[in-house]
């Protein structure tokens, strides 16, 4: 099997890549060439830039599927879609759970209503990403039919995670003691491990299986995550609520409880399809060793050590 990863070197497309490796394919992989770490030998790297339209090393080949990890407005789309053509047996979409409309109740599936499309913006911010992410994915499935996949994972974490939003909580349970905690402990969390993202995609793939698929990981809470990381560390933990606004307006992970069911989707048609689960133990230690290899760099944001002394000797 001969499968193109538009943004193979990311975090995601890294996972993709991996497994597809695995499972004995041929793998490309076309970026600036610009992010992430090296790719494996065997790996063929094509150079291009969606930004500027630049698909030049893409006007040869031809490949089972492709899977787009680089995506983000219809033009994007539209014109990898062009280039390739029917060079491409299957066109699979990396989207978002975003696309959903917000404030969803707890368990919906991929039958949930979506946002209404937005065909381009200047800028990606909450508000445009996932409509946009909505006007890719029709775009691809106007071209494709059942030739088009959509994956829409929820928030990814594991090895090569360096957004590092779920890493300040998993440094901070590690670190022990009496953590400020800005939300409920009962905080509804759901990830998805990278490399189950990289599963499914390359399953859906090998069973040439259509339509929207949620990759969402299993039910946490914010407190397992902080706990969990405890005790992978040898240490404890006490978890002291702190007031919401005693934290800066954007601190890792914390989401309005009017958001919550977001965080509790139902990823049975992607678990039917083959999708892997990864225990959010295997997950935090696997991100840990990960963090160590690099050298454990600061973050920046969440509380200092001393803001967050301060605040707990005023409580
Ligand atoms: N991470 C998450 O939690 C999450 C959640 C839901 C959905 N997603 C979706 O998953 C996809 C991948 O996310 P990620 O976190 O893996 O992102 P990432 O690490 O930032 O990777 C982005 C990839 O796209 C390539 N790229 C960026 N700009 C490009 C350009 N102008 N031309 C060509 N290639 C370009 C990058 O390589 P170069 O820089 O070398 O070009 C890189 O390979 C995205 O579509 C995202 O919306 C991610």
């Amino acid at each position: 099997m001969q499968i193109l990863v538009l943004g193979g070197n990311g975090f995601v497309g890294r996972a993709i890549v991996e497994d597809a490796l695995a499972h004995g394919a041929e793998v490309a992989s076309f970026s600036r060439g610009k992010s992430g770490t090296p790719l494996p030998a065997q790996v063929t790297e094509l150079i291009g830039d969606r930004e500027t339209g630049d698909y030049e090393s893409l006007q040869t080949g031809e490949w089972d599927a492709v899977v787009d990890l680089s995506g983000y407005r219809t033009r994007d789309v539209d014109q990898a879609m062009d280039v390739l053509g029917d060079r491409v047996g299957r066109y699979v979409f990396v989207s978002s759970h975003a696309v959903y409309v917000r404030d969803l109740p707890a368990g919906t599936d991929e039958t949930a209503p979506r946002r209404e499309p937005m065909r381009d913006a200047e800028v990606l911010t909450n508000e445009t990403y996932g409509p946009c992410k909505v006007a890719c994915e029709d775009d691809v499935v106007e071209r494709y039919g059942d030739r088009a996949t959509i994956i829409r994972p929820g928030r990814v974490t594991g090895p090569g995670d360096t957004a590092s939003t779920v890493l300040y909580w998993v440094r901070r349970g590690a670190a022990g003691g009496r953590v400020a905690l800005p939300t409920k402990p009962e905080q509804p969390l759901q990830f998805i491990d990278s490399r189950d993202v990289g599963r499914l995609a390359v399953q859906l793939i090998t069973d040439a299986r259509s339509g929207g698929y949620n990759a969402v990981g299993p039910f946490s809470t914010i407190a397992e995550l902080i706990e969990t990381s405890a005790d992978l560390a040898g240490r404890t933990v006490e978890l002291v609520p702190v007031p919401r606004d005693a934290a800066p307006a954007r601190f890792p992970l914390m989401e309005p409880e009017s958001e919550w069911g977001e965080r509790r989707r139902n990823p049975a048609k992607a678990r039917g399809a083959g999708m892997s689960v990864t225990p959010l133990r295997q997950t935090i230690a696997d991100l840990v060793a990960w963090d160590h290899d690099r050298g454990t760099p600061d973050l920046d944001f969440g509380f200092t050590p001393e803001q967050e002394a301060k605040l707990l000797a005023s409580i």
